[in-house]
């Protein structure tokens, strides 16, 4: 419409204008050719008139030549006619004759209006001039006619110029949209380089000069990070956060939250749970500083949290707050409990577990999710904020908030494996959670292997479009990119700062244990959750000891279980099974295994690692396993071996360890053996390529690559924006 209007509202000025300074033009040549007429209609008259006129003469009937006079001004035109003998005396006349013609000079005669056109013309009788006829015409139609003629003229203009403008402009338009179709046809699927080298026709040419130009201008701007080369510490993540996202708000939502408030023993006391997502996202929100939105689950959470719900934590240094959300029992149960850990926990995760779909549980689901996507909106205190979605209990929190938050940049990260297409596809609501997950901006997985495993699935169940060059998916016209981020631990890590020695942990775990002072020691932490293979590990450590019988009260497993999901059958049967495993293999080969089925906090955790020689990870199916790597962390002494189920996200990142499959029992019983026969130049060697790993790969390089993709997203974003601004303007 504006376009429009820029067109026409010149173009008919400018015809108005012409107009104006034409009419007068066309008006003089009008009246003109009016005169001209009228002077060809006198000579007829005068014509047809005199033969009559010198018979009525001769008769000299002056009643009659009166008549004959009278009768021929009655036509509409003639206003009056008169004869002028050869003397020049006026002999006859109609009477409205004017009085001020001479018959001398008939043509000097001025009216005052104009309306008056005087001409005479030779009467001749007998080839003899005898006089002059003289006719006076009314010709004020001719003024008429010409103020209508200027009228029409004028509206044809207007018309003229109307028409040309929009002729113009949808000339334009289409021309302008022939030209963005190449645009886009050369931009699409691309990298920029061959999007220039695809501009080649030549009215492209000098819009890809300015590109280039423009491409120049903002690289010289902001260099692009070459995340390689950075060294990640909390202060590079601030950094980036304040360069990047220009202090954009952070807000991240999980179902765990970071700190438990408990009641024990009459106090109220934080726990820090044992999940790794915490474990992961919790020293990024120290750097960050941002609201974390989180189920509170504590006995005492509520007595912590100020009127708005929000608790301010770490309790010993406040950096950061935790905004609860209230589940009731029933929530708890079918969205917990229920549709994520006995629905999607063991469809994720090829433990042969077999997941369990209830529609109630689906019910609850979806209104949880609504109830956390409605407390991030509440949350948001800007339009556009960074939001971090975590994990499976979330897969519909994505596509809640974006229906809000339009603007949002949300990434969602599955913490857990995605399964294949076909293991997928059994659950009866794949459709709204594969929809909910495309709500996100990016949606991030441990390995590669997982995110073509959800590409794959996508590409079976919902239509979409799929740019597997990219890894981008399109759907209802809003893209999501789908990258693998191998998630981390903290480094340096926070628990090794203020450890007592290392003689010293060693020989308190052993006492503590009532282990002798020279027992070798495995180690294996875990949630008790049967995808983490605990009783195959039992069952490796026994096969160790018929194997190898030298290792016999020589080596001791040290397993720290911590109880998890306890209200559910699965796990509760587990715990029974792991105690009567342990029980049977200690009553063959005793001190073979040290059970503790208990919470142990962060500190106590890694001093276990660091008083072992061994640790023992032998899941059946793991998005990362970041035991693994906090045991790594925990060995600045270079010492001790780490034996590492191939089924984890970490065995890729990690080739220095024992590689094992945990159904291989013989296989694990030997790698135990070689373990605890490693020679502690080769455990030097391996431990400090793995630490070198950790170093770099660490948990700030795992958010600070989000960032950076969601930072280069949302300039990409506000690009396309502008553009679009731009196409609006033409
Ligand atoms: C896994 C999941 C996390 C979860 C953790 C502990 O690591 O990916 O989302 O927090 O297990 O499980 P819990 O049910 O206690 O939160």
């Amino acid at each position: 419409m504006r376009l429009a209007l820029r067109f026409v509202v010149p173009m008919v000025a400018i015809l108005a204008l012409i107009a104006y300074a034409t009419i007068p033009l066309f008006e003089a040549l009008d009246r003109r050719w009016a005169i001209r007429d009228v002077e060809v209609r006198a000579r007829l008259i005068a014509n047809t008139a005199s033969e009559p006129l010198v018979s009525l003469i001769d008769s000299k009937d002056n009643r009659k030549i009166q008549r004959f006079f009278e009768r021929a001004v009655q036509d509409e035109r003639l206003f009056a006619l008169g004869f002028c003998d050869m003397q020049s005396v006026l002999l006859y006349r109609s009477s409205n004759f004017p009085q001020a013609i001479r018959c001398t000079d008939t043509r000097a005669y001025q009216n005052p209006v104009l309306t008056l056109h005087v001409s005479d013309y030779p009467v001749e009788a007998d080839g003899k001039t005898i006089g002059k006829l003289v006719l006076v015409q009314d010709i004020g139609f001719v003024g008429n006619r010409s103020t209508e003629t200027k009228r029409y003229l004028f509206w044809l203009f207007i018309v003229l110029g109307l028409v040309i403008s929009f002729a113009n402009v949808v000339i334009a338009r289409l021309s302008f949209q022939s030209l963005m179709g190449r645009m886009r046809a050369a931009l699409k699927g691309g990298t920029i380089k061959r999007t220039l080298s695809r501009m080649q026709s030549p009215e492209l040419l000098p819009l890809a000069q300015d590109m280039r130009n423009f491409l120049r201008d903002i690289g010289s701007d902001r260099p692009a990070r070459d995340e390689n080369q950075i060294s990640w510490t909390p202060k590079t993540l601030k950094n980036l956060l304040k360069e990047e996202l220009a202090g954009d708000e952070v807000l991240i939502v999980s179902n765990r939250e970071p700190y438990i408030h408990s009641h024990v023993d009459g106090k109220i006391e934080a726990r820090f749970p044992a999940s790794g997502l915490v474990t992961a996202l919790e020293p990024i929100m120290r750097a960050c500083s941002g609201t974390w939105i989180a189920h509170g689950s504590g006995d005492a959470d509520r007595e912590t949290v100020d009127d708005h719900d929000r608790v301010r934590v770490p309790p010993e240094k406040p950096s950061y707050q935790i905004r609860r959300v209230w589940l009731t029992p029933e929530e708890e149960q079918g969205y917990y409990y229920g549709f994520s850990n006995e629905g999607l926990w063991p469809l994720c995760h090829v433990a042969y577990a077999r997941p369990v779909f209830r529609l109630p549980d689906w019910e609850q689901y979806k209104a949880v999710n609504q109830k956390f996507a409605d407390v991030v909106v509440q949350e948001a205190r800007t339009e556009d904020p960074v939001i971090l979605v975590q994990d499976y209990h979330l897969a519909l929190v994505p596509r809640m908030i974006r229906e809000k938050l339009p603007n949002a940049t949300i990434i969602t990260f599955w913490h857990i494996p995605w399964p294949n297409a076909e293991a997928f596809g059994i659950c009866p609501w794949r459709e709204e959670i594969l929809k909910g997950l495309l709500g996100s901006s990016i949606l991030g997985f441990h390995t590669r292997y997982h995110c073509n495993n959800f590409i794959d699935t996508i590409d079976r169940t919902l239509e979409t479009r799929i740019d597997r060059e990219t890894s981008q998916i399109t759907f209802r016209g809003k893209a999501t990119a789908i990258k693998s981020y191998p998630i981390s631990i903290e480094w340096p890590p926070k628990h090794v700062d203020n450890q007592r020695s290392l003689a010293e942990v060693r020989a308190e775990v052993r006492k503590n244990n009532g282990l002798p002072d020279d027992m070798i020691l495995g180690i294996g932490i875990d949630r008790l959750d049967y995808t983490k293979g605990i009783c195959e590990r039992f069952l490796a450590v026994e096969r160790l000891f018929e194997r190898y019988p030298e290792w016999i009260g020589k080596f001791s497993l040290i397993q720290i279980a911590a109880p998890s999901r306890e209200a559910l059958d699965q796990y509760r049967n587990l715990g029974m099974q792991v105690r009567e495993e342990a029980a049977r293999i200690n009553a063959k080969f005793p001190q073979a295994i040290t059970l503790k089925i208990q919470h142990h906090g962060p500190q106590q955790v890694f001093e276990h690692y660091r008083a072992c020689d061994v640790c023992m990870v032998t899941s059946l199916h793991d998005g990362m396993n970041l035991v693994a790597k906090e045991f790594v962390a925990a060995r600045d002494d270079e010492r001790g071996s780490l034996i590492l189920s191939q089924f984890t996200g970490a065995a890729s990142e990690m080739p220095e360890a024992l590689i094992v499959n945990p159904y291989d029992i013989e296989q694990c019983a030997m790698a135990l053996n070689a373990a605890l026969s490693m020679p502690s130049e080769e455990q030097r060697a391996r431990m400090h390529s793995m630490r070198g790993q950790l170093q770099e790969f660490n948990v700030y390089r795992w958010a600070g690559r989000m960032l950076i993709d969601a930072a280069r997203m949302r300039q990409h974003e506000r690009l396309r924006g502008r553009i679009k601004e731009n196409e609006a303007w033409l």
